[in-house]
Parts: C-alpha cells; structure tokens; sequence
C-alpha cells in the first residue's frame, strides 16, 4: 500500500516541471521522500524559487569570473598543457589501480617528494582531491579515544575525517586561540584542526597562537593550506612556511584544485608512518589513484607556482584594492582579510537577489548557503584572481557602487551585528 501524508499519496516532492521524470525510474522508499518533503521542499520551492540555489544565469563571455579558485591564473598555461599532452602519448600501457600499489619511483612518488621539498616536510601522500586528503589523514591519525579540536569554521571534509575516525570534535570558537586553551584544558592532548585561510571568509587563521596552544596541550595540529598553497609565502609554499612554522605543524593538507587549478589534494605526513597510514587510509586502498597526465599536469604547475611571485603581488593588489573599495561603500567585509570575499546578505532570498543583482551587471560570484555555510549566514562568495585586469577590478567596483543602495549591506544582519558589537 502507498504511504500516505495528510491523506495524500507520496509524490515525488518536486513539481514535475521543475524536474520531469520519464516516469522509468523505480519509486524511492516513502521514508526518503518524507524527509525531502519536510526538510526540503518549502527550502526549494519558497526560498529558491523552484531552481538550483547556486545555479544562477550563464556568465557570457564579458562577464567578471570571481567564482573560481585558480588564484595565480594557471589554467591553460602552455607548459602546464604541453606536459600533460606528453604524457598522454607516454603513458598509454598505465594501468589504473588504488594509489597503495603505487611504487617508489612512480611519477605520483616524485611528485609527492616535489611537493615535499617544496613545502618543507619529509614525507607525504597525493590523494584523489582535497576532501579525500582531509578525510584519508584524519581517519587514521585520530580514533575514538583522540580528542579532536577543530575551529568552527573548518572545512566539511575536515569534519568528515573526524566523523570517519569515529573521533569526538570539539568545536572551539572560529580563530579563537584562548577558547581553544579552555576547550582542551577539559579535554585533553588530542589533534587540533585549523583551515590557514578560511574558505568562506577569506579570514587568516593565528597559526602562531593556535600552535602554541596545541603545544602547551600536547596536542598534534593538522592545518589545511588549501587556500594558502601557492598564493602565500616563499615561492608560494604557504602560510606554514611563511610564518616558519613548518617543524611545529605535523600535518599540512591542501586541495590541489584551487592554486594548482587541477583534480586532486595532498598531505604531509612523516616517514614513520607511512607504512601504517598506506594500509588503513581507505581513500588509498579502496580508490583509484591519480592518472598519469594529471600528475605530470600537476608536476609542471609546481614549477610555474614556484615562478610566480610577479602573480602572487598581483593578487595581494587586487585583494587589498577590492577590499578597500568594498568597506569603503559599505559591505561589510570585516570577517576576512585574503582573496576570498564573503558578501554575507544573510537569509537565502536575499543572497538571491544580490547574486541576481551581480549577475546582471556582469559579476559572477558563487552562492554559498547552509550546509556549506551556517543557515541564515547565507552569502556571495568573490574570489579573485590575479589575472583580473585593471579594467574588471574597476568594472567589479562600479557595480558594487550601483548595487549598494539597493541590495543595502548596511543593513545586512552582519553588519548590524558588526554594529552592535562597536
Ligand atoms: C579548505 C578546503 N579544504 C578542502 C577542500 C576540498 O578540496 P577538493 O575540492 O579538492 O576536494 C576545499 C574545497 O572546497 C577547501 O576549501
């Protein structure tokens, strides 16, 4: 017999013309489409209108693109091309495995060791994206008896790992070293998790305060670099490096799609114990590794990462530039300092209405809302590149100018909080 709600057979929750079925798929459990129906539907229908929250117009070819993260403008670079192209015609005989069966001397083996000198550590592993990296570490390096610290403003795969160790997360509040001190001194040493760059604020993390914290608790600190790897310090080897923590943090994971532009994450991880980690990370065992042409792709992007301090001052220009003029009309900014910036209008209907008012100028940012982000923190997410030229920066500024009185981000909840707080 069909379930019923509210004397109503189960339809699917969605109207069929927002999404038509051929009517050849097999009816789902009533249990699944109860809960589309109560957690979902007046979401997809009131708030978004029907549609896909981040799927807004299609930017034409003039429009401004600050919605993507390849921050130092690698994608299509010649060298970058030309080496994947090469080994496309190498490696025609390469079989496709787990990355465990990867052997020394692999072309994923040097760049691994690549990727180490660069950044400063002895070991590390490449994984199949920044998400498994996160979620690969931590599931090994933590267990039910680890108290894990993770800053409340972590990434999702961070707290994935976490959840996959079948460890215990201990929030502690977003860049808030003195609350991390009081969460562990309860707690105990454990794994502190920290982002280096917030991904939906732009905000730096206190790396020199939250380490020693970790260290006064005996703690181990894992810092994800996704966002710092590249575009910060030395030749680009992050924030760790910039900062000279790199002996005093004992793991640094990074996605390898936003700076490197590609398809695949990474972390360090010290020699002793590689052997372990490589036989229970179930990313590594239970998925396939990365194929030949995107590591040589990868390969060749660390070298042109390493060259681009030219490109690097350049996005420093355009982030403090845009962020000047941006706090000068008004939005409120505040939360974050580097490459992203978060334009957090709050509720979804009104992210809405400042992406659509972005869009039609020409400006393309990406729409982040809950989970991605807390419910009602929805926001606009800019990120910038440095291969904006003069002419988008300025055109970036005149829109926001134009938008100001109508999307008004004085008025934005975050700004009267800001407000309240003064
Ligand atoms: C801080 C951070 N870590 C990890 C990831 C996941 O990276 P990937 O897209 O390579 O899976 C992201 C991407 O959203 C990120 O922003």
């Amino acid at each position: 017999m069909e379930a019923v709600v509210a004397d109503r057979p189960l339809q699917s929750p969605f109207p069929a013309q927002a999404l038509p079925s051929a009517g050849c798929e097999p009816r789902l459990l009533p249990h699944l489409r109860r809960r589309i129906e109560s957690q979902f539907r007046a979401r997809w229908e009131n708030e978004w209108g029907g549609k896909f929250v981040t799927h807004g117009r299609a930017a034409g070819p003039d429009a401004v693109r600050l919605d993507g993260n390849d921050y130092l403008g690698v994608t299509g670079h010649a060298r970058i091309v030309q080496a994947q192209l090469d080994a496309l015609k190498r490696n025609q005989e390469f079989v496709v495995q787990s990355g465990v069966f990867q052997l020394e001397g692999s072309p994923a083996s040097r760049f691994e060791k690549a990727l180490c000198d660069w950044i400063g550590k002895e070991g590390g592993l490449l994984c199949q994206s920044g998400y498994t990296a996160n979620l690969g570490l931590i599931q090994v390096i933590a267990d039910p008896q680890t108290p894990v610290y993770v800053d409340s403003l972590a990434h999702m795969s961070l707290w994935e790992g976490v959840r996959a160790a079948g460890a215990v997360a201990h929030a502690f509040r977003h860049n808030d070293p003195d609350h991390l001190d009081r969460v562990a001194a309860k707690h105990g040493p454990g794994l502190v998790i920290v982002d280096s760059v917030y991904s939906t604020t732009g905000a730096m993390c206190p790396l020199e305060a939250i380490v020693e914290v970790a260290e006064r608790h005996g703690s181990m600190i894992l810092v994800d670099e996704s966002h710092s790897l590249g575009t910060h310090g030395p030749e680009g080897r992050g924030l760790v490096a910039e900062l000279g923590l790199t002996h005093r943090v004992h793991f640094i994971t990074a996605s390898l799609a936003k700076a490197f532009a590609g398809r695949a994450g990474f972390f360090t991880l010290p020699n002793e114990l590689r052997p372990y980690l490589m036989c229970h990370s179930f990313p590594s065992i239970f998925s396939s590794c990365l194929l030949p042409h995107e590591i040589a792709g990868l390969h060749a992007t660390l070298e042109v990462l390493r060259e681009s301090d030219e490109a690097r001052a350049k996005l420093r220009e355009n982030t403090s530039r845009l962020r000047g003029s941006l706090t000068e009309l008004g939005f409120p900014i505040h939360q974050g300092t580097e490459q992203i910036i978060s334009l957090e209008a709050g509720p979804e209907t009104d992210t809405l209405a400042l992406r659509d008012a972005l869009e039609s100028r020409g400006v393309f940012g990406a729409v982040f809302c809950a989970p991605a982000t807390a419910r009602n923190r929805s926001m606009v997410r800019l990120t910038l590149n440095s291969a904006l030229t003069d002419a988008e920066m300025s055109h970036v500024e005149v829109v926001a100018r134009e938008i100001a009185p109508v999307v008004r981000p004085w008025d934005w909840p975050i700004a009267r909080r800001q407000r309240a707080r003064q």
